[in-house]
């Protein structure tokens, strides 16, 4: 079989722009190995990610499926990553972007029942021993999901957000961000461990990317469509289903599940972050939400009181 001259002459080009021999190129190829399936998806490497602290099986359950979440959660970056890069977005790209993002929420939501049902109780109890102080809380991706569909100011403390600039944006925001409330000691304001872990490890490189996305988030994006495009029922539809997949569904599906495990004959239990995680995660108190102007104002008011 002889190469496609069209092939050979486009190879050709590829390889002069950087300066670079073609035939040594070729000759690579006589000693480089076949793809396969296990390397190309590096199972090995993935599988052997999972270290457990203790003996427990449902350990085990439990690191794989939060390692689940992360994927699904960087398919959702990548996604809204497209987006944010865009300098023109049409509205049926924009509409099934947002689908798919949903889509990737509406697993993580139905999946949730994996925490909850069939996994045992005591075990968990004691696993979650070895655990204190980290806490899901200190998830990176699902903060820059937040920084990434949003403006700043939907993401400040409820109790403080009719009070700030509405355009308020990063060190200046992140001391009010709602999810510092979880990681204030809820009686001498103090920040605990697991927030000032978090915060060393990840406060600049959270401070760069909420600078991009305050002005590149998904609402943002929005609102630079033609006034028309903005009221295409269909984007509208995926818009709001996305919101409330995250901030009501998700949530909820989350809470359920610390409930079933830490709320044991009405005693509440504390949590491995340590927050007042009965008030922090419910959505009536925080009333998270992306884009509050597609909303009611009685939608808003019975926000997470309907599910
Ligand atoms: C048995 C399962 C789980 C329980 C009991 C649980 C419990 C909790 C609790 C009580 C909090 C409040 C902060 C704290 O004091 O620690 C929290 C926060 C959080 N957890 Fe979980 N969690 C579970 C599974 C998961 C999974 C699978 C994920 C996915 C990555 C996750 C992600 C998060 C996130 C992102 C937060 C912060 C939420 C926010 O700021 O509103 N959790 N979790």
């Amino acid at each position: 079989m002889s190469l496609n001259p069209n092939i050979s002459s486009q190879l050709k080009d590829k390889y002069d722009r950087i300066d670079q021999d073609l035939d040594a190129h070729l000759e690579g190829l006589l000693h480089s190995k076949p793809i396969n399936y296990w390397d190309y998806i590096n199972t090995d490497a993935l599988l052997n990610l999972q270290t457990q602290r203790t003996v427990f099986p449902d350990e085990m359950v439990f690191i794989m499926y939060h390692q689940v979440n992360e994927l699904l959660f960087k398919m959702v970056l990548t996604e809204i990553d497209q987006i944010g890069h865009s300098s023109t977005i049409s509205i049926p790209v924009f509409t099934d972007k947002i689908m798919r993002i949903s889509r990737y929420f509406d697993v993580l939501t139905s999946s949730f029942s994996i925490m909850k049902d069939g996994m045992d109780v005591n075990q968990y109890n004691q696993f979650r021993t070895t655990l204190t102080p980290a806490s899901g809380f200190q998830s990176a991706q699902y903060r820059k999901i937040e920084f990434a569909s949003t403006e700043l100011i939907n993401l400040i403390d409820k109790r403080f957000r009719d009070n700030v600039d509405k355009n308020i944006c990063c060190e200046e925001a992140f001391e009010q961000l709602y999810w510092q409330a979880a990681g204030k000691d809820y009686k001498t304001g103090k920040k605990t461990y697991t927030l000032s872990d978090f915060e060393s490890r990840y406060k600049d490189e959270f401070l760069r990317f909420s600078k991009f996305y305050q002005t590149n988030n998904l609402w943002s994006k929005f609102k630079t469509l033609p006034k028309a495009a903005q009221k295409d029922k269909k984007l509208i539809k995926a818009m709001r289903h996305y919101d409330y997949t995250v901030n009501v569904k998700w949530v909820m599906a989350h809470y359920n599940t610390a409930n079933h495990y830490l709320n044991i004959n009405g005693k509440t239990a504390e949590a491995t972050g340590g927050s007042e995680w009965v008030k922090y995660m419910h959505p009536k108190y925080q009333k998270r939400i992306f884009f509050p102007e597609l909303w009611t104002s009685k939608e808003i008011e019975n926000w997470g009181r309907n599910i």
